[in-house]
């Protein structure tokens, strides 16, 4: 923690020019305690000295005391070789330089990601499975609440982590090096897909795999070593024109996009709850953010006091509807396709949400609702072999297929997706349905919720003669059977 040292990187540069002129530069970047750090921990910690001296805070002059220096109310600080210094650094501590970064990653998706305690995911993790789990899996990928010894060193349940929403003992939410590895801090390889990789991916939100396996992913792998990615700035359509990446578009430059360090800024469906709905944001004036959900809620107006639910009030800077959040995020595309492109992949793309949205989501959970009402499946949610279905339903498969259409991968829309929903929905949810409820009430829920809908009522008649006769028909055109 820099607490007392504020950075001033013009005065820095001033001074930096005029030691230049005067003293070899091999010393004149740093600060005498920052050399000493470095010379003895070239020694006991090479890898560490060498990542560093590849960075741009090298060329800087930026060396371990900057960020490692710890203020006097710093609960993690302790005495080290003459100074007081801290193991943990924060965005707190990286904003002394990075203000805008910090600005908005601290009211974003990300900076939340370790408040998961209270989700029917942390019950899963911490009682079907159990705490050292959890450690070593959750909280890699969600943050961990970092503690303290007497020492001031992290302790081993909660660090080494670099979980997305660590929370920090100065307070602060997140982790910068979740995706800009020390001690490089490059934007090179947080530019990289793998920087997302190591928790975008999986049965339940393979964004890797399925970008990888899209035209997107195809390009960057061939063109991998012609897309500029140490560029300043790295703009689609002007440093690159191929196989955009995840920072691509979800935080880099591009036409009259900004870098943003909010990675939701450009989305407008979530495509993780049982039922997607859309997104529309409210910034406050202090930076944090809240999400309101619908297609057309009132949105409050820059200056007005707000506060969703009980929360306290807070003055609005700024609203982004999810229309304008859609919007930001086809600025980007639009560096490289046409609008009517554009356009006619995001009418897929809802196409697909809608149809899994309407046709198995909300039956799927209007049904396991009504058994939870009726007593049929007791309280506890992982004891009944129909809840586990439904949670694979909703969780993995039908995020599968959201997935899948959100960014062009086509095997994960429907062989890993909606053909996975639909199996285990007719074969699994509805056999374990009649199981539960008993016959009587499985035909009763199955006529309110399901067979009003159309696309489900093959599953009661049959497949029509006339579906038969085009399947017929469809396999006598193409194998002359
Ligand atoms: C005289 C040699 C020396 C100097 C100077 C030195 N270190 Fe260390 N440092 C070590 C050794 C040895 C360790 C291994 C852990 C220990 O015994 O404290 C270490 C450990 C650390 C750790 C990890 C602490 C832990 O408990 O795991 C950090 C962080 C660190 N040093 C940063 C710094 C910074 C920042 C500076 C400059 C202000 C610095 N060091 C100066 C020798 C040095
Ligand atoms: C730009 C800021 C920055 C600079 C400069 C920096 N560090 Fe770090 N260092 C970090 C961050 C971030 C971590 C990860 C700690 C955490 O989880 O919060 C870290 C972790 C460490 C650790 C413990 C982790 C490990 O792998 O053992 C040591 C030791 C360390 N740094 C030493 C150094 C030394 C020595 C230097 C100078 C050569 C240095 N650092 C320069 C930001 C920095
Ligand atoms: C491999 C990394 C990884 C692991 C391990 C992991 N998650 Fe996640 N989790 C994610 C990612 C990434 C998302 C966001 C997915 C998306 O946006 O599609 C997420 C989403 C969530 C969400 C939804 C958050 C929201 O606001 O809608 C919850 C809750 C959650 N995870 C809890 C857990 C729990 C509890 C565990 C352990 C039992 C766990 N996760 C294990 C990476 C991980
Ligand atoms: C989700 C991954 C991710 C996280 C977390 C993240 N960054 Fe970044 N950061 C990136 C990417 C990707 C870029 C490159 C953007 C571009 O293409 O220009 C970047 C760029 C930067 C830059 C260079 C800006 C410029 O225009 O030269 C700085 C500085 C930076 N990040 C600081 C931070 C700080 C500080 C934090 C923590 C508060 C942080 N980052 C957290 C992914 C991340
Ligand atoms: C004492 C000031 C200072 C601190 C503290 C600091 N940085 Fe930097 N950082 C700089 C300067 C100066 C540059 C170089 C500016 C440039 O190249 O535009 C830089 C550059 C970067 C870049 C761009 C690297 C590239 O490849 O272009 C990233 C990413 C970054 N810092 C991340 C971090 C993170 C993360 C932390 C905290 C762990 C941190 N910085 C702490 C001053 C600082
Ligand atoms: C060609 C642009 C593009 C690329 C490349 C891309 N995405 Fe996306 N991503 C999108 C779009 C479009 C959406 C859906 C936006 C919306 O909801 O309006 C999306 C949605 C998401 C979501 C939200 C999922 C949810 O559950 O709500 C996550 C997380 C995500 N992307 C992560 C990634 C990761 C990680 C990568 C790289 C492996 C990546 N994206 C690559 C365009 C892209
Ligand atoms: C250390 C793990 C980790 C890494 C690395 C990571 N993410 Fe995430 N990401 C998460 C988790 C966890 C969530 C869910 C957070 C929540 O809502 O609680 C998430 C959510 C998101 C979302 C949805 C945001 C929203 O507002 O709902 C997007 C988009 C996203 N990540 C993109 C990226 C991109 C792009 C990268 C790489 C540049 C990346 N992530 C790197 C863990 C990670
Ligand atoms: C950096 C340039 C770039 C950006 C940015 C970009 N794309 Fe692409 N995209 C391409 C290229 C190149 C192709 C390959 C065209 C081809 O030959 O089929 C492609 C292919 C596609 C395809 C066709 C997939 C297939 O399998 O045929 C779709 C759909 C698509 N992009 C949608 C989008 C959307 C939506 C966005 C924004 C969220 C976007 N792209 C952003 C360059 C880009």
């Amino acid at each position: 923690m820099l607490g007392t040292r504020r950075y001033n990187i013009g005065t820095a540069m001033v001074l930096l020019a005029f030691f230049l002129a005067v003293v070899p530069s091999e010393i004149s970047a740093q600060s005498s305690s920052g050399e000493a750090c470095i010379t003895c921990h070239r020694t006991i910690s090479p890898g560490i000295v060498g990542q560093w001296e590849k960075s741009k805070h090298n060329e800087a002059g930026v060396t371990c005391i900057d960020c490692h220096q710890a203020g006097k109310d710093d609960v993690d600080g302790f005495l080290h070789n003459g100074e007081r210094i801290a193991i943990i650094v924060s965005p707190k501590d990286c904003a002394q330089c990075h203000e805008k970064e910090y600005s908005e990653q601290k009211g974003s998706h990300h900076a939340k990601a370790a408040q998961i305690l209270g989700s029917l995911d942390n019950l899963l993790g911490e009682v079907v499975g159990g705490e050292p789990a959890v450690a070593v899996g959750c909280r890699q990928c969600h943050g961990s609440i970092v503690k303290v010894d007497a020492n001031g060193r992290p302790t081993p349940d909660t660090w080494p982590n670099t979980g997305m929403g660590r929370i920090n003992p100065d307070g602060s939410w997140g982790s910068c090096s979740a995706c800009h590895a020390r001690h490089e801090f490059s934007v090179k390889q947080a530019r990289q897909p793998e920087a997302c990789g190591k928790c975008h991916l999986g049965p339940d939100h393979p964004q890797i795999e399925v970008w990888n396996e899209s035209k997107h992913g195809v390009l960057y792998h061939a063109n991998r070593e012609e897309l500029n990615l140490d560029a300043k700035p790295w703009r689609a359509g002007k440093e690159y024109f191929t196989g955009p990446t995840c920072a691509s578009c979800h935080m880099s430059e591009a036409g009259k996009e900004g870098v943003t360090h909010d990675v939701g800024e450009r989305i407008s469906w979530t495509l993780r709850p049982p039922i997607s709905v859309k997104l529309n944001m409210v910034v406050y004036e202090d930076d944090s953010k809240e999400d309101i959900l619908g297609d057309a809620p009132l949105l409050p107006q820059a200056g007005e006091m707000h506060s969703l639910g009980e929360g306290e009030k807070k003055k609005v800077k700024q609203t982004l509807s999810w229309q304008e959040r859609r919007q930001k995020m086809q600025n980007v595309c639009t560096q490289c396709h046409e609008k009517t492109f554009v356009e006619g992949a995001y009418a897929q793309f809802d196409d697909l949400v809608v149809l899994y949205n309407e046709k198995f989501a909300r039956p799927g959970k209007a049904i396991i609702d009504e058994l939870k009402a009726a007593g049929k499946i007791t309280p506890p949610d992982f004891d009944d072999p129909i809840e586990w279905t439904w949670y694979e339903i909703w969780h993995h498969e039908g995020r599968r297929a959201r997935h899948g259409a959100s960014m062009q991968g086509p095997d994960y829309a429907w062989w890993h997706g909606l053909y996975e929903v639909g199996k285990h929905f007719y074969t699994k949810f509805i056999p374990e349905l009649k199981e539960v409820a008993g016959e009587e009430m499985a035909k009763e829920l199955m006529d309110k919720y399901l067979y009003e809908i159309p696309g489900h009522q093959w599953h009661r008649d049959g497949m029509g003669k006339d579906a038969l006769e085009k399947i017929k028909k469809f396999y006598e055109k193409r194998y002359g059977e």
